[in-house]
């Protein structure tokens, strides 16, 4: 996919592409002796070598990638005006990164971990991106929390690892979490591979149509290959024996020809049922039950191609909750809201600030165009041509048309906490999931909330941990509290 070259014949030269005649022994003054600075085929060797690696992704820095299509199975034009979506059978290109969230990039993957499902549409009207989970929930509901949560996950200043103190000192002081976390340390939170597990996109997002109508909507992209998780169990043992399981099993299925494929679904509410809806719609913590909204599907995933370099491909790669398309827009949730700066700002620190124009990451079925110009390694893509609009010389136009539509706002501004709907609570979705899962299950749950509880270093930290779920359901608390009390006896 990037302009590549033959390496494989022909002299071997510096960078500057001079023939390099010795690249086995350095010069030296001498036999035996100390090495000249005129050697410059070794100076310029281990420059670039210090120079590899760019900053990992400061969470999700572990992660694989493939190439695939969307095929449109419905024509949903009645609800959005996005071309991708507008017709039966329409194909769109994609490239789909997985990715786990606390560990480093040399971490394992088999670990109890929300997975990355950040998905780019390459779209004849500009890429989409939907950088989502395979968790249809998150921890918190604001974006302001979020550095504070993830200093929990990640590792401690001073022990250098990540510690149950942490994780359950933010996790009891933050209730809102209680859903998630249930989610988390149940069957699903550990997928036997990236292929059998489901995507979501976890936010609420706006659709529009060409009317104007506006309507609200969450993603689904449920895995055709069948759900299959690890247990603990098996997940220690894997994780230490074969720490590239997930990257090594997505290619070398897609190697074998087995694409593997999600049906996506969406649930969609017309925009006016959101101010009366029994849960806020914009909180992230919240799932809209089925029964409510039905999902619907709309087409089908499927994974087809291996990048060639995964540094080019997958390091390089950049998506964000802010790429959006004619048609799709925002929702007021704060956490999205915050998502909409953040990964932007990352990708111009990480990868700098012409990352858009990568080849994985710049549009491919349609071109860039305005009077952003120059930086670090600029490719001078625009020759001589005007870079400022308005112009009379010719140059690209605004469209005059908003992606999304307008979202009726009133009040003063403020630090106002996310509103509470009817039946919104922190405790009420972690008890009704805790109650759908089996016996089986629920015995699985608190042997993994127990295991990880119990390590913390003081009773008040566990306590409180314990009373957001006996909060979901006196059940859960009642066997948790016995189960954590005979792991610390
Ligand atoms: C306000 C909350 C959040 C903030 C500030 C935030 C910030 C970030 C940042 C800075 C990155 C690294 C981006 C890069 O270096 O390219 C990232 C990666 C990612 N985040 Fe978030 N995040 C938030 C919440 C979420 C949520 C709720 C989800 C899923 C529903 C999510 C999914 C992802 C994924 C999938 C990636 C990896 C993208 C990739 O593969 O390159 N994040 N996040």
């Amino acid at each position: 996919m990037s302009e590549q070259f033959d390496n494989t014949a022909g002299p071997l030269t510096t960078e500057s592409g001079a023939p390099v005649a010795n690249n086995n022994q350095s010069e030296a003054a001498g036999v035996g002796g100390p090495l000249l600075i005129q050697d410059q085929v070794l100076l310029e060797k281990l420059a670039h070598f210090n120079r590899e690696r760019i900053p990992e992704r400061v969470v999700h820095a572990r992660g694989a990638g493939a190439y695939g299509t969307f095929t449109a199975t419905a024509d949903v034009s009645q609800y959005t005006r996005a071309a991708f979506l507008s017709s039966v059978g329409k194909e769109t290109e994609t490239f789909l990164r997985f990715s786990t969230v606390a560990g480093n990039l040399g971490s394992a993957d088999a670990v109890r971990d929300p997975r990355g499902f950040a998905l780019k549409f390459y779209t004849e009207e500009g890429n989409y991106d939907l950088v989502g989970n395979n968790t249809p929930v998150f921890f918190i509901r604001d974006a302001i929390k979020f550095p504070d949560f993830i200093h929990t996950q990640k590792r401690d200043p001073y022990t250098g690892s990540q510690e149950a103190d942490n994780v359950w000192d933010f996790w009891g002081l933050s209730p809102e979490s209680t859903h998630q976390v249930t989610w988390l340390f149940g069957d699903r939170g550990i997928p036997a591979t990236l292929r059998h597990m489901n995507g979501y996109g976890s936010h609420t997002y706006q659709w529009v149509n060409e009317a104007g109508e506006q309507f609200w909507v969450k993603y689904h992209f449920k895995t055709d290959q069948g759900i299959k998780n690890l247990t603990s169990e098996e997940a220690d043992v894997l994780a230490g024996t074969d720490p590239d399981s997930h990257q090594r099993d997505l290619r070398e299925a897609i190697e074998r020809g087995e694409f593997p494929s999600w049906t996506v679904q969406v649930q969609i509410m017309p925009a006016a049922e959101a101010a009366n809806y029994r849960f806020n719609p914009f909180d992230l913590t919240k799932v809209w039950p089925h029964e409510d909204y039905p999902p619907i599907e709309i087409g089908k995933l499927e994974l087809n191609r291996n990048p060639e370099n995964i540094f080019a491909e997958v390091e390089q790669s950049i998506f964000s909750p802010a790429h959006f398309v004619p048609g799709i827009g925002p929702s007021p949730d704060k956490m999205l809201q915050g998502r909409l700066f953040a990964y932007g700002d990352a990708h111009r620190y990480r990868v700098g600030a012409n990352a858009d124009h990568l080849p994985v990451n710049r549009p491919h079925a349609t071109e860039a165009r305005n009077g952003g110009r120059d930086g670090f390694y600029y490719d001078g893509r625009h020759g001589g041509q005007k870079n400022y609009e308005p112009n009379s010389f010719g140059g690209p136009d605004q469209s005059e048309q908003p992606l999304w539509a307008p979202v009726q706002v009133g009040g003063a501004t403020g630090a106002w906490e996310t509103p509470k709907h009817s039946e919104d609570d922190d405790s009420v979705q972690a008890g009704n999931l805790y109650r759908l899962m089996s016996e089986d299950e629920k015995d699985r749950l608190i042997a993994n909330l127990a295991g990880f509880i119990s390590q913390v270093s003081r009773d008040d930290i566990a306590e409180r941990a314990i009373a957001n779920f006996a909060a979901a359901d006196a059940g859960f608390g009642k066997r948790l509290t016995d189960a954590v009390s005979q792991l610390r006896k």
